[in-house]
């Protein structure tokens, strides 16, 4: 007896080997698999901390990613997220290369345990890829081409006016949600959600408690909780909403429009699944992205008074007191240049879905480097760090829409194409970029036409514009006052 317990470990050593076998377990998950370890490395303590504590996106990516493009002229780095390691991409030559060539970077497979993607569901112009994508991109891009609807962004405009009404100090980004909801659901659905209008539309309600419930930051740094610790009432609000989305998909189908989702139900080969998933797709793409550009256009022109005079002066001296037209919003080339550089500065989406190829491959960086990447390594294309690179943006952090401008104004090529990615580039950039310029665009020379607008004394956005967290990879501008002065 006496021998068997002289043999049995002392409870001090017991303790040190489970701690040493913890040590061992967190070290191996946050070590990058040896196939990537030879490239450079977000260090991992700090990162975890940016997302225990919640800082945002793009606060992060300026902070800890773009230091090794502008720093260290690293055409690559690895970032731990989402539970694993990925390669973010920083050079603009390797983003052209990786999104020219869809047939070896196809989108991944988003994780089953992301409650998102029980949202927006798989089938659809988003997540799809080869032969499946093209047929629903085709649909998508042929719906958006039928027309560019600006008399509906013009009339949602003037009912944005009147609930200014006399202006004053006003919650602009949440204004700005407002107006972007009701021009997709109006020019999308043909369903008017009435957001502009009802602040306490119950659409806006229900839609605002599915993301905040999908967006818990804990969920999202470790999705496989939502199996081990499930989130019924989240869940039963997503079904809920998906079912908004049938319903009106029923209802289109008894009363056609001028929309563009009657435009897709003219497909034959599309699922009611399929139309379904492509609407909420809609949806979510199309609404928050161009508020956040509004958001960010109307606070940059307010921190640069003369600039928000020269385009303010630009669009009457094009449009007068009339509306805008294709036309005369050809005739703003300092505007369109204000909301590029609007683009540019705060991008809506800081990175892209992640891609990866089935296949060993190499990546040639503009800088001379090459890197060796193994089979199915996930690659995300950072926007926003190839937004903040000072090689291809001299003062990145400055707002000069100027940077655009060639010889002349209307000349807006200076820029190469593969650098100013906010619509992301190749086959698979955003069809609607068009649609959203043009949204951006008519509310602009709107506002330029009617009112005048400043920061308030107190803002926390005084310095640089304050974006919400978002686990999307979103930037938007949140709680962003602005105080409007309604023009003789
Ligand atoms: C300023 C506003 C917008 C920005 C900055 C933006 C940006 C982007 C980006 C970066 C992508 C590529 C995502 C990826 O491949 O990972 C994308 C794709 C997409 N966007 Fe937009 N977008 C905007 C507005 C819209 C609007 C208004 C709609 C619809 C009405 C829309 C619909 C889509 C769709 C359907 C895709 C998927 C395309 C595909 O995978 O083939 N977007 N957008």
């Amino acid at each position: 007896m006496e021998s068997l317990q002289h043999n049995l470990p002392r409870p001090w050593a017991l303790s040190l080997a489970a701690c040493a076998i913890s040590i061992i377990a967190i070290a191996r998950v946050f070590t990058p698999p040896a196939a990537l370890r030879h490239l450079p490395k977000v260090p991992i303590l700090p990162l975890l901390w940016s997302y225990f504590r919640g800082e945002v996106e793009d606060v992060r990516i300026k902070r800890l990613i773009v230091p090794f493009a502008n720093e260290r002229n690293e055409g690559v780095v690895l970032v731990y997220a989402f539970g694993r390691w990925i390669v973010h991409v920083l050079d603009h030559k390797i983003a052209r290369d990786l999104s020219a060539d869809i047939a070896t970077w196809p989108k991944e497979v988003p994780p089953d345990d992301m409650l998102l993607w029980r949202f927006v569901g798989r089938t659809n112009v988003i997540l799809a890829n080869g032969k499946s994508w093209q047929r629903h991109s085709r649909v998508v891009k042929s719906a958006l081409d039928r027309n560019v609807p600006i008399a509906d962004f013009v009339g949602l405009g003037y009912k944005l006016f009147n609930v200014m009404g006399e202006g004053g100090r006003l919650l602009w980004d949440d204004l700005t949600m407002r107006f972007t909801l009701d021009a997709v659901g109006t020019t999308t659905f043909g369903h008017d959600f009435n957001a502009i209008a009802d602040v306490n539309s119950p659409f806006v309600r229900k839609y605002n408690g599915v993301m905040d419930g999908i967006a818990s930051p804990l969920y999202i740094i470790f999705p496989k909780l939502e199996r081990w610790v499930p989130r019924p009432k989240v869940i039963a609000k997503i079904d809920e909403m998906v079912l908004l989305f049938t319903h009106l998909l029923e209802e289109k189908k008894q009363n056609a429009g001028n929309d563009m989702l009657t435009y897709m139900l003219e497909d034959p080969e599309m699922s009611d699944t399929e139309f379904r998933d492509n609407m909420v797709v809609f949806f979510i793409a199309g609404h928050d992205t161009t508020a956040g550009a509004m958001s960010s256009l109307v606070y940059y022109l307010a921190r640069n008074p003369d600039m928000q005079v020269r385009a303010r002066e630009e669009v009457l001296s094009a449009m007068g007191q009339k509306d805008p037209t294709l036309e005369n919003m050809r005739q703003m080339p300092f505007t369109q240049a204000c909301i590029r550089e609007a683009l540019r500065i705060n991008t809506p989406i800081t990175y892209m879905v992640p891609r990866s190829s089935p296949r060993p491959t190499l990546m040639s960086g503009s800088n001379g480097k090459t890197y060796a990447l193994p089979a199915n390594t996930s690659v995300i294309l950072n926007i926003c760090a190839i937004h903040y690179n000072d090689s291809y943006w001299p003062d990145p952090y400055q707002f000069n829409p100027e940077r655009f401008f060639g010889k002349t104004e209307k000349d807006q090529t200076r820029v190469d194409a593969s650098l100013w990615l906010p619509f992301a580039l190749g086959p698979r950039q955003c069809p609607a970029r068009n649609f959203a310029m043009y949204e951006l665009r008519t509310l602009a020379s709107m506002l330029l036409q009617r009112w005048e607008w400043t920061l308030p004394n107190d803002s926390p956005h005084s310095k640089a514009p304050q974006n919400g967290f978002s686990p999307f990879a979103l930037s938007l501008p949140k709680n962003m006052d602005v105080v409007f002065k309604k023009r003789e």
